[in-house]
């Protein structure tokens, strides 16, 4: 079974359709790329699961559960953890603050397992390769640096699934390649990772299982393998993702 499961998800934004019948499921310990032209629904199908957004059809379940109503803290704490495309951040705190806080929250709320916020934040910090930033305001860190504190904050909660909005935009090509890494090492972990991201050499590296979207439905899911050389894909985003 999968982790999290959307199943004929739509979303309607007055007469526009935004998604159509969208099934996108993500595997425990596995990371799952969603990939497809701007516009094409990513963001708001991360907004659907997330809570942002009701979708106006469709269900979404976690670990067998449905979440569809729940509000957005409700499914934090069931373990959806999110960075967002636009950077998020709290800009007059530094990095380590701006992690901890998130480990100081998940704490009011998981009872019977606590963490350490400071040596947890130490960690987080360690993981991501912040530690000789971590007494920077995030204002004046580099975008790429600052994507890695959104995710350290979304490490805090322990999720069971991260879902990253183009955290590699802003991050150099030695930094992609090590961040790719870290998301590896995560998934060993266990943890779940729907990847929405525009750099397909990561995409292709560190995915095992690709869903396309087009135009707010899916017309393609495999392996990378498999959709680099799908002729629907190819003609609606990567011969174009390629010749750029
Ligand atoms: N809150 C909103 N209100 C109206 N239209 C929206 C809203 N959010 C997204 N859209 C529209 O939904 C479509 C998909 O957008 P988005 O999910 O941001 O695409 P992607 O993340 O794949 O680039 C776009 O046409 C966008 O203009
Ligand atoms: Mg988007």
């Amino acid at each position: 079974m999968a982790l999290l499961e959307c199943r004929g998800v739509g979303m309607r934004f007055g007469g526009a359709v935004a998604l159509y019948n969208v099934d996108v499921s993500a595997r425990a310990g596995a990371i799952t790329g969603l990939i497809g032209p701007n516009g094409a629904g990513k963001t708001t199908l991360f907004n659907c699961i997330t809570g942002l957004l009701q979708p106006t059809s469709g269900t979404i379940e976690l670990e067998g559960r449905e979440i569809t109503g729940l509000a957005p803290f409700k499914r934090a704490r069931w373990g959806v953890a999110r960075t967002f495309q636009r950077l998020e951040l709290f800009t007059s705190l530094s990095v380590r603050e701006n992690i901890r806080v998130a480990g100081d929250i998940r704490n009011r709320w998981a009872r019977g397992a606590r963490v350490d916020p400071r040596a947890e934040t130490d960690h987080v910090l360690q993981l991501l390769g912040l530690t000789a930033l971590a007494d920077r305001d995030v204002a004046e860190i580099p975008t790429g640096m600052a994507r890695r504190v959104e995710m350290g904050r979304a490490l805090m909660t322990r999720p069971k699934i991260l879902l990253l909005d183009e955290p590699a935009s802003g991050q150099d090509e030695r930094e992609t390649e090590e961040f790719g890494e870290l998301l590896l090492h995560l998934c060993d972990e266990g943890t779940a990772i729907l990847l929405v991201e525009h750099d397909v050499s990561l995409v292709m590296k560190v995915c095992s299982l690709i869903q396309v979207l087009d135009f707010g439905s899916i017309i393609a899911a495999g392996t990378p393998a498999e959709i680099q050389t799908d002729q629907a894909v190819l003609d609606a985003y990567l011969g174009e993702e390629q010749k750029a």
